[in-house]
This record gives structure tokens, sequence and C-alpha cells, in this order.
């Protein structure tokens, strides 16, 4: 396994992976590896004759005042990990390689990315859209995998694959949770030990949730009621937002019936956003 650094080394090395004819993977991220991100690579080296895992924590997706200087960054420990995993390249770029003096150009992806996340990130979206088109463009991989935990970030990804042409194709992968339901995320190790309890309400609200719809119950007023009462039950979290919403557009639903739909949460815990989501299908042949 390499790791390298720039772009002229990245064309370099997929130039002789494609010249021997082939397929490429591509496992984006921003590093600080965890399980959720092992299970993307595992499935990539599955696939895919020649894996690239990007490590890059993209200044432009951040706000003022986010965590950009203090997201953890572990680039020996993940390497090693992406090696013992069977992947092939590491391309962990500086931030001046992606984005040198005189840099421009934006992607945004409209009405989709002002939503949800988007509503309290402002900004977020049309970073990581810019930055995976240019990754697109470097490694035009076959396949690119992402997590289901970030479901608005694939939607919007979708989107843009979509609307600009990109010949990839996207492959979604279930989230990868600790024992207690907790979804794993690189920002899980800023939480104190009294917050790390707390963090699983998000889960136990989802949870909540879907025992409600087995039950039958379709009203989202009434789930999203349930699912605010738990969180707000858990002293050091606080809500940024719990929508339901139709899976592709993302508008908000008022009934599940006959929908697929998307249950998303955000909650910050303490200093720290959370975020997790569980998919519903309720159209004929599903569901109940
Ligand atoms: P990052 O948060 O590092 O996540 C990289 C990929 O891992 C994303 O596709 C994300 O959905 C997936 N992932 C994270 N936690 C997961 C979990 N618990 N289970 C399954 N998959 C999980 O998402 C980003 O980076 C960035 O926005 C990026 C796409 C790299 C653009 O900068």
């Amino acid at each position: 396994m390499f790791t390298i650094h720039t772009i002229e080394e990245l064309r370099r090395h997929l130039g002789e992976a494609r010249a021997a004819g082939k397929s490429v993977g591509l496992v984006p991220t921003m590093g600080a590896l965890h399980d959720g991100h092992a299970a993307l690579v595992r499935r990539a080296v599955e696939r895919c004759d020649y894996v690239v895992v990007s490590i890059f924590v993209n200044p432009t997706q951040f706000g003022p005042g986010e965590d950009l200087d203090r997201y953890p960054r572990s680039l020996e420990g993940d390497c090693s990990l992406v090696d013992q995993l069977g992947a092939d390249l590491v391309f962990a770029p500086s931030a001046a390689e992606m984005y040198p003096a005189g840099y421009r150009t934006h992607v945004e992806v409209e009405g989709l990315s002002n939503v949800l996340c988007g509503a309290s990130r402002p900004g977020h979206f049309r970073g990581v859209c810019t930055v995976v088109a240019k990754l697109f463009n470097l490694v035009l991989p076959d396949v690119a995998f992402f997590g289901q935990k970030d479901a608005q970030q694939v939607i919007i990804i979708q989107r843009m694959v979509t609307d600009l042409n990109f010949p990839v194709e996207l492959e979604v992968l279930p989230t990868v949770r600790e024992p207690d339901g907790l979804a794993m995320s690189s920002r899980n190790r800023y939480l104190t030990a009294s917050q790390r309890a707390d963090a699983v309400c998000l889960f136990r609200a989802l949870q909540a949730a879907f025992e409600m719809i087995t039950g039958g119950e379709r009203n989202a007023g009434h789930i999203r009621s349930r699912i605010e009462a738990i969180i707000n039950d858990a002293h050091t979290a606080e809500i940024d937002y719990v929508e339901i919403v139709d899976a592709d557009t993302l508008e908000p639903l008022a009934d599940l019936a006959d929908r697929q739909a998307l249950i998303a949460l955000a909650v910050r815990v303490g200093q720290t956003r959370l975020i997790d989501n569980f998919a519903v299908d309720l159209t004929e042949g599903h569901g109940d």
C-alpha cells in the first residue's frame, strides 16, 4: 500500500492500475478512521481490483466556528488500518494541493443542500460536493463507497452524479454502530463519559420511532413528538432538528403512508453535534 500526497503521484499510480485493466474503487474520508469507514474499505476491496482511500479534512465544508482546527487527525494509524484492510493507495493531499491559490470553482446542488444539516451548516454541502467532484475527476472511480450514516450527503452526491453525468456508481453501506447503538463517528471522541452515555438517545429515539411505525403509526407529528421527548430526557442533549422527510426530495412529510421516508436527527451533546437517521419504506409491498 502506498501513501501519497500529490495529484501528480495519484495520476501515475492510477495510470498503472488502469493500464493493467483494473476496476477502481474510491472511499472518500476525512480520516480518524473507525469501523464505519473500515466497512466501506472492506466492501471496496471485495468489489474492485484497485482501491483508493482519500483522507482529507476538507476545509470548504466547515463553517466559521466549526471544528476544522480540532478535527481529529491520525494519518499514521489510518494508513496502517487501510493497509491491513487490503486497499492499494491512500491519497492524503494538503489543502494547498486541493485548493491552490486562485481557486474559485464550487459545486452546489440547489434545494437539497439548504435543509436538515444544510440549514444549520450553511455552505457545508457546497464544500462536500466540490471536494467529492474533484476526487471523482482525479480518481475516475468505477464505484465510490459512502455510508448511510450521512443520508443527506448520499442523496445530494447522487443528485450531483446524475445532474453532472459523472460516470461513477455510488454504493451505499449501512450505518455501523457501537454495541449500545450509537452510530460510529470520528466526532464521538469529543464526548465526555456522561455525554457519551447521553449520546445513545439518538439511537433510542430512532428505535422508539421504528416501534411506533411497526405498531401502525403513520402520523409524522406523533412520531416526532416521541423522538423529541426521548432526546429531551437526556440532560446534555439539545435538539438541532428532528425531521421526517421524503427520502428523495427531503420535503417534510405529514403522513408516512405509502411513502419512502427518512427520519433524520441532529443533536448537540455538549459541544458535539451528532447525526443519525433511519429510512422507512412504506410503499406497496414494503413495510407491514
Ligand atoms: P467522513 O465523515 O470521514 O466519512 C467518510 C465516509 O464514511 C462517509 O461516506 C460516511 O457516511 C461514512 N461513515 C461515517 N461513519 C459511518 C458509520 N458509522 N457507518 C457507516 N459509514 C460511515 O463524510 C465525509 O467524511 C466527508 O463529507 C467526505 C465525503 C469525505 C467529503 O469530504
